[in-house]
């Protein structure tokens, strides 16, 4: 039987077959893997697209990841942080919008403790009872998980990064750990959030292996969510000569994990929009099935520089929105604005 095909059926790879399409240079192949993904993502979505609006609260950061533009080191990043008042504006605008799940978005940022986290997720739940919150601010304790799933948020994305502890330590200062990102994983799934993990595609000293590794978590943890997209070098930072991920390999990943994990929700990311000016079309063409159009405070989004280029940093959030719609529409497909929560109930 055809590779890809038993990679479907029984939804797991081997570090050869994984090597193997990643550099086949046969289009027929890589084809066939695109319409098999999409078959899967079909199967359990349909051809809907979910949409969430994204806000980035804060560009502060006390870690010093090597990727990241964001990084305390970078002097020359600007700073800033949303007031409550401006993140349930963003909330109120998406709702208006149409959007039902708001991502709030930061480094990791001391100013929003608890308290202050906890008041800005209870006003948006009280707000909207019908939209799902979901957070991506790093690594916290759990007993700040647990506040923050009390007060109302329902899913948290924590990129691993990489599930190769070597290769992490490659990309962190010595005072980030591997186990305690790890760990944060399992403890928000205890608690009870949707769980988004994920990583760079050619980040820095990444290898086969260390994505067969990344493949291999994914399918043990089983998140609700997994979010890739290509590095994207990052000036005034170490890996700011480094090249940029490759493409063709975020897609062909976008569409392997699809086929490991039928259910997980999938975004087609900035980032690769960013390296491709088709990209989110093509992550959706390889098994996406969610996207993320920008909420931000116009005046705030190209401060948020994770990395450079980045798309989508001088429009609106509802041309971003109208823009996003109508890509999507071209290739064929709905976009939905309900919550539209993880699907478990799937044939595949
Ligand atoms: N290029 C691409 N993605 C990046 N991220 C951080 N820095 C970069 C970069 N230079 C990703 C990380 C992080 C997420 C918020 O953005 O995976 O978890
Ligand atoms: Fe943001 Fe096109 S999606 S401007």
């Amino acid at each position: 039987m055809n590779i890809i095909e038993q990679i479907r059926d029984i939804k797991d790879i081997t570090r050869e077959q994984l090597e193997l399409i990643l550099t086949t240079e046969n289009k027929e192949s890589v084809d066939f893997l695109r319409r098999t993904a999409r078959e899967v993502a079909d199967a359990v979505y349909g051809n809907k697209i979910f949409m969430r609006g994204l806000v980035e609260i804060s560009s502060h950061c006390k870690n010093d990841c090597l990727y990241c533009g964001l990084r305390r080191s970078n002097t020359t990043a600007v700073r800033y942080r949303l007031t409550d008042e401006k993140i349930l504006e963003c909330c109120d605008n998406g709702y208006r919008l149409g959007f039902r799940t708001f991502v709030l978005q930061g480094g990791e940022d001391p100013w929003f403790d608890d308290t202050r986290m906890c008041r800005i997720v209870s006003a948006i739940r009280g707000r909207y009872p019908d939209c799902a919150i979901t957070l991506s601010l790093g690594e916290r304790s759990r007993q700040s998980y647990q506040s923050l799933f009390d007060a109302g948020a329902n899913r948290y994305l924590l990129r691993h990064e990489t599930a190769s502890p070597e290769h992490y330590a490659k990309l962190h200062p010595s005072e980030m750990s591997f186990q305690n990102r790890i760990d944060c994983l399992y403890t928000l799934k205890d608690i009870g959030y949707q769980v988004g993990c994920g990583f760079m595609v050619g980040s820095p000293y990444q290898t086969f292996d260390t994505l067969y590794s990344d493949l291999q978590f994914i399918r043990s943890f089983q998140p609700h969510m997994v979010g890739i997209g290509p590095f994207i070098s990052a000036h005034d930072t170490p890996f700011a000569n480094q090249p940029n991920g490759k493409v063709s390999y975020t897609l062909r990943l976008l569409a392997i994990i699809r086929l490991l994990h039928p259910p997980v929700l999938l975004p087609a990311t900035t980032a690769l929009g960013t390296l491709h000016p088709q990209g989110r079309e093509l992550g959706i063409q390889f098994g996406a099935n969610v996207v993320m159009p920008n909420l931000s405070p116009r005046d705030h989004r190209k401060d948020y520089s994770i990395y450079d280029n980045k798309i989508c940093t001088g429009e609106e959030a509802a041309e971003c929105r109208a823009c996003t719609e109508q890509r999507i529409r071209n290739i064929g497909y709905e976009t939905v604005v309900d919550r539209g929560d993880f699907n478990p109930n799937t044939e595949y």
